[in-house]
Order: C-alpha cells, then structure tokens, then sequence
C-alpha cells in the first residue's frame, strides 16, 4: 500500500467541520443555494449512507444521502455531495464511495436513487437521465444534469412528480 492509498469508512460523526471544508474546497461556499440543498435543509443526512475516505487522519473523501418523497408518494435517495480532495483525485475515490454506499443502500431496502451531476461520471455507477418531464425539481435543474438508478428492477417506472422534502 501506497503512503497515499486512500480507505473508505463509515462517517464516525466527529468529521462534520472537516467534510465542510472539503466540500467548501470541492464546489465552494455558493453551493449551498443549489436546488439540492433546498431538499437537505433542516433534514439531516441518513447517517447508515455517510461514508468518508481517510489518508491517515486526512479526511480526502465525503459522500452522504439525503431521504426525498417524490409527489409525496415515492421514497427516494438524493445522492450527494460526493467530493474528494484535489490531490487524490483520479484515484478511484470518487467511484469507491459510491459503490460501497449503494451497496449499502440496495442492502437496506432502498429501491431509488436520484441525484444532480454530470452524467458521464455517475454512469459510472449505474445512472442515467431522467426522461424529461418526469420528475420536477423545487428549483431550477439542468434536465441534463437530473440523474437516477434504480436498486430495484422496475422501481423508476411508475414513478412520476414533484420532488420533495422529508421531515
Ligand atoms: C467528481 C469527483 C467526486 C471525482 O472524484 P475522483 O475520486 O477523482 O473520481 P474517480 O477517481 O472515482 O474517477 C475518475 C474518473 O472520472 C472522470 N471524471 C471525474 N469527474 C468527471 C466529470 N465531472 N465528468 C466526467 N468524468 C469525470 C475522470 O476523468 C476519471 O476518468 P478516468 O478514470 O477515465 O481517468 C471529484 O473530482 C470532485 O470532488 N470534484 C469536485 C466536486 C464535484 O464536482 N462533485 C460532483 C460531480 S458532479
């Protein structure tokens, strides 16, 4: 192992001014006035999907989930943020904390995954764009940028509307 290898762990809970840097770093302080954030706030992300990439006692990775109801009816992920250091970027990081977090995810029953992002990246793990017209976000999105993977076969198909929040 490299002086630079990278692991992925569960969120501890004692991180949280560090992913804030990190994710200060990666997007910059206007990121909180992103449409997604208006799903997150006041809700906190489910901690049994928070995972984060340490080298030594460096945190270098963060990705959490956010719970969203889709037309009040449909249970769904928002993934993200998803952000890595700059200086081990390209190193699989990014795709390692997806991976284990969806993972996860599918284990704990979660059938639908929904997030904002570049679609050449996160076809990576599995998404795809959103049909137009299918789900509406509370804010502006790029409809280029509205990704979804289903965990469970068939699980994106009945599913139609407004994206909301939870709690
Ligand atoms: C996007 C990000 C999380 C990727 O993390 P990473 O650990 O470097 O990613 P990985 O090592 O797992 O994957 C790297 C690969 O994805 C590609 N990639 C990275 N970002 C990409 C993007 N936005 N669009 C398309 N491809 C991308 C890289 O070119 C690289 O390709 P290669 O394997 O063919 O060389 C990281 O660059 C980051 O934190 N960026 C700033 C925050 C951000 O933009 N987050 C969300 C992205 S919408």
């Amino acid at each position: 192992m490299s002086a630079q290898s990278y692991c992925v762990q569960p969120e501890n809970g004692i991180e949280t001014q560090q992913i804030e840097d990190l994710l200060d770093e990666a997007f910059g302080i206007e990121r909180r006035v992103l449409t997604s954030y208006r799903l997150r706030e006041g809700v906190a992300p489910l901690k049994e999907l928070s995972y984060a990439a340490w080298i030594g006692t460096t945190l270098v990775g963060s990705l959490r989930f956010w719970p969203v109801r889709i037309e009040e009816t449909w249970d769904a992920l928002l993934l993200g943020p998803l952000a890595v250091a700059t200086r081990i970027r390209g190193q699989g990081c990014g795709i390692a904390l997806m991976e284990t977090a969806l993972s996860k995810a599918r284990d704990l029953g979660h059938e639908r995954v929904i997030l904002v992002g570049d679609e050449p990246y996160y076809a990576r793990v599995g998404f795809a764009r959103v049909p137009d017209g299918k789900l509406i976000m509370p804010g502006y999105v790029d409809p280029d940028r509205l990704l979804c993977r289903e965990l469970a076969a068939g699980s994106m198909d009945e599913v139609k509307g407004l994206v909301g929040r939870v709690g």
